[in-house]
């Protein structure tokens, strides 16, 4: 009887497409998918540690899910993730009845581990410090993948994080910040293409550092063998990079978006995340140039006071921060523009909480993630102790931080009321099945009547009738194309 698996992604963007490699292999290795756990043969929680409740989710969920195993003995539970790759042998403590622990450099081998866990029947644990494989293996788009859905694709352009964000638990968890081949990620995409994909969005935590690495690598293979590298300098750092007159000091985002926004049948490009110490005019540029890349930023505040910015090492001031953002809204046409925000780091006043919610006010942000500060052992922050803001001002804090940012939310969706919006069909809505549900070039969600069916992937421009902070709601105009994929039908139990 075919087995069945079952992957739970907790975190962020990177954790949801490694979901979808992870989902790639066990499926290559003759899985079946199933959505109840009852029904699960292998359970991957793919885990988060970003912040404490992060950690809290994963033990609550393996609580419930050793019931569930007791009932079913031949269950497997893989964990990996940034959690286990934090957490390591303490995974196996406090949850012993879990059979296979990997971490963030080794999801290429989950079903070797399971394989392993099954031959020896011991649990099995393999965290590696940093990243060994070749790069085929290394960027989680290159392996076998199943998209969660048809007509968008997360690819992968850069692993890891050289900044050291005194909060941030990633570089810890993620190792240091590896491009992915230029070529490698157009590659990418047009195969994506190739399957009806229509909408990608490029992932790395630092996107406007990308490449900085890729050109010391050419130099260092020019270095050892004196001769041109063995790899295709254009392969490698992208054809602007090796195209005649000024060489740049490196290949720039900017040119990977020019590329990836050109392959033909791809309509809408997103990116996540640009650091604002880092975004560059060429980035702003080809945003305003290329049709196929959204207008919509999202560039992480964290923070409007100076003084906690310093703290925070973030590199730069609130001022900075907004130049930065009105270059952008000047060279942009009818730009978007969400942040991430953390209130109550250690230290923080009244008064640098003020300067927070005066950038934020400014900024006019469509949308924010916003986050209480919470410690992360072996974080530079986790050590300020002493400086800990207590619970409830941080909480009083983001209450009047959201008043702000759903102010600016309200203000921003309310104008587009009257507007005609493209808008990607995702699905019926969940609250009400007779409506559809889609999001805009801006990113922001659409219900609206569904007078004709449209599958997910369809574009078709809506008019918009009402706003409030979350979504728009509107009517449907036209259908401007149909979705390029074949719907994936689901493989019954054999
Ligand atoms: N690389 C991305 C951020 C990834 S983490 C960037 O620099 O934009 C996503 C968000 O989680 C961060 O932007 C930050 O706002 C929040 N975050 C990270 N560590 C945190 C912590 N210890 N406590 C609270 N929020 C945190
Ligand atoms: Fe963390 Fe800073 Fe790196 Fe983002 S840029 S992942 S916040 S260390
Ligand atoms: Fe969480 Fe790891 Fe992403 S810690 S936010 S899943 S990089």
């Amino acid at each position: 009887m075919t087995k069945r698996y079952l992957v739970r992604t907790f975190g962020c963007q990177m954790n949801e497409h490694d979901s979808e490699r992870l989902a790639g292999l066990l499926e290559a290795d003759g899985y079946a998918p199933t959505t109840e756990v009852e029904d699960a043969d292998v359970v991957v929680l793919n885990t988060c540690c970003i912040r404490e409740n992060a950690d809290n989710k994963l033990y609550g969920t393996l609580g419930h899910l050793k019931s569930v195993k007791d009932r079913h003995p031949g269950m497997e539970i893989v964990v990996a993730g940034c959690l286990a790759q934090k957490d390591q042998e303490v995974v196996a403590e406090r949850a012993p009845y879990v059979d296979v622990v990997l971490g963030t450099h080794n999801v290429h081998r989950a079903v070797e581990l399971l394989h392993e866990h099954q031959r020896t029947g011991r649990p099995v644990l393999e965290i590696l410090s940093e990243t060994v494989a070749e790069d085929h293996e290394l960027f989680p788009s290159a392996l076998p993948v199943v998209r969660e859905s048809g007509h968008s694709a997360w690819v992968t352009i850069q692993i890891g994080c050289d900044n050291s964000c005194a909060f941030c638990i990633v570089p810890a968890v993620r190792g240091s910040e590896i491009s992915r081949p230029f070529g490698d990620v157009v590659a990418e995409v047009e195969r994506a293409a190739a399957d009806g994909v229509t909408q990608v969005t490029l992932l790395g935590q630092n996107v406007n550092s990308f490449g900085r690495d890729l050109t010391l690598r050419l130099r260092g293979d020019d270095a050892t063998t004196g001769t041109a590298t063995a790899v295709d300098p254009a392969f490698l750092a992208g054809p602007a990079w090796v195209a005649d007159g000024a060489r740049r000091p490196r290949p720039l985002f900017a040119d990977l978006l020019r590329s990836v926004g050109d392959v033909p049948g791809i309509r809408r490009v997103r990116y996540t995340s640009p650091h604002p110490k880092d975004l560059r005019p060429e980035t702003i540029a080809a945003m305003a140039d290329v049709p196929a890349v959204c207008e919509h930023l999202h560039l992480p505040l964290q923070s409007g006071s100076d003084r906690i910015l310093a703290a925070m090492h973030r590199g730069y001031t609130a001022d900075r921060y907004l130049e930065r953002l009105a270059a952008a809204r000047a060279g942009i046409d009818d730009l978007a523009v969400t942040t991430d925000i953390i209130v109550g780091f250690p230290g923080e006043t009244d008064a640098d909480f003020e300067a927070t919610l005066q950038v934020a006010a400014e900024a006019r942000y469509d949308n924010a993630f916003t986050f209480v500060y919470s410690p992360r052992p072996g974080t530079e922050a986790a050590g300020l102790a002493d400086a800990a803001v207590p619970h409830d001002v941080a909480a009083d804090r983001m209450a009047r931080l959201r008043t702000v940012v759903e102010h600016s939310s309200r203000q921003d969706h309310e104008a587009r009321v009257g507007r005609v919006e493209e808008v990607l069909v995702e699905g019926p809505s969940r609250r009400d099945p007779q409506r559809l549900t889609g999001r805009t070039r801006h990113n922001r969600l659409v219900h609206f009547a569904a007078d004709e069916p449209m599958r997910a992937g369809t574009y078709a421009t809506v008019l918009v009738t009402g706003a409030s902070t979350t979504n728009l709601v509107g009517d449907p105009v036209e259908v401007l194309a149909g979705p390029a994929h074949r719907t994936r039908i689901p493989v019954s139990a054999g």
